[in-house]
């Protein structure tokens, strides 16, 4: 792959206190390409994701968006970002339980400054390909687990970030449950041209991306770069076969207590696992929306229409500030 990354961490060092969750860490990930996260509890990989993600801040080294750095910004310029270039899917807990469905996808629409009927009827188009025709007025509560999951990634997508984040996106489902939304998950921001960063414990789930980075110990062994084996050979869009064995040239990595480690055991490999084909393929595939780059009307979104988001943001179930 030639094509320039699309976000890019460089010795990254976060701390809590004494503990050093990011001990020096690189990262890297390009356009429409899929990585994983892996390793231990507590090895900082959701501190990692929320770093590149602009939730927190690193203590030490940069984070650069399209060749921009972003970590330096401030809160509101980070929120902002967010809220337009990234996507967020986690394990739970990330919709507002007191809106619809529709309206919890088109909140970051309506946020944006998009007129509630034009992002509700977006989000709304996200229904039918992702099999939740008929739930568009279901409260949170009232979903599946599968099912607040396929919303949330709506949610995500909807407003054609360059970079989704997912921290245990399958954590909280049955396997069978776990793979639909999974293939879901990969499939859309594939379409879209989006960069996944995926932190998940089953390598299985990691399988599915085009690489895997393992955090342990907080250190990156083999001084760092390349960072992670490929796992899918031929990243990008037209969802290239994926190779079977991540043994090759380049190290494997593993992450440890913040830093990334390289080793020589393949990592987060399924023997025999071959890529599914990419976007809608047949009539199990789901249609994906066309949703048109182009502006929507400026009207301004009457507060009464917004929720009312607690006034400093949204969180997610660690706590983390979303928007
Ligand atoms: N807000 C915080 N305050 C204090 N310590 C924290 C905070 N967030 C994370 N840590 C610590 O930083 C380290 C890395 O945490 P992190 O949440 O990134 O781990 P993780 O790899 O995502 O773990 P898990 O797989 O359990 O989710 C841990 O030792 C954790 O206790
Ligand atoms: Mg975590």
């Amino acid at each position: 792959m030639n094509t320039a990354p699309v976000l890019t961490g460089e010795g990254l060092v976060k701390r809590f206190g004494t503990t050093t969750a990011l001990a020096g860490v690189d990262f890297q990930v390009r356009r429409a390409e899929s990585v994983a996260i892996m390793g231990p509890s507590g090895s900082g990989k959701s501190t990692l994701l929320h770093c590149l993600a602009g939730i927190l801040r690193p203590d030490e080294g940069r984070v650069s968006l399209d060749g921009r750095r972003i970590e330096n910004l401030g809160e509101a310029d980070r929120s902002v970002l967010r809220r337009t270039r990234f996507g967020f899917v986690f394990q739970f807990g990330q919709l507002l339980p007191e809106l619809p469905s529709v309206e919890n996808v088109a909140l970051p629409l309506m946020l944006d400054g998009v007129a509630r009927r034009t992002a509700v009827a977006r989000a709304a188009s996200w229904f039918g390909p992702l099999g939740l025709a008929g739930l568009e007025q279901r409260r949170p509560g009232e979903l599946s687990g599968g099912q607040a999951q396929r919303v949330a990634i709506a949610r995500a997508l909807i407003c054609e970030p360059a970079v989704v984040f997912a921290d245990e996106p399958t954590g909280s489902l049955d396997q069978t449950t776990g793979a639909e939304t999974l293939r879901l998950l990969t499939d859309s921001t594939r379409k879209q041209g989006a960069c996944l960063v995926m932190v998940t414990h089953d390598p299985t789930v990691a399988a599915a991306c085009d690489r895997v980075v393992e955090v342990r110990d907080g250190l990156i062994r083999g001084g760092g770069a390349p960072l992670a084996v490929p796992v899918r050979a031929g990243a990008g869009p037209a969802g290239a076969p994926r190779a079977e064995v991540a043994h090759g040239p380049e190290p494997t990595v593993a992450f440890s207590a913040g830093r990334v480690a390289s080793g020589s055991e393949p990592v987060a490999v399924r023997p025999g696992h071959s890529a599914p084909a990419s976007g809608p393929a047949g009539a199990e595939r789901p249609q994906w929306p066309v949703v048109p780059a182009t502006a929507v009307p400026a009207t301004a979104v009457p507060a009464t229409t917004l929720p009312a988001p607690a006034p400093s943001g949204h969180h997610n179930e660690e706590g983390a500030r979303l928007w």
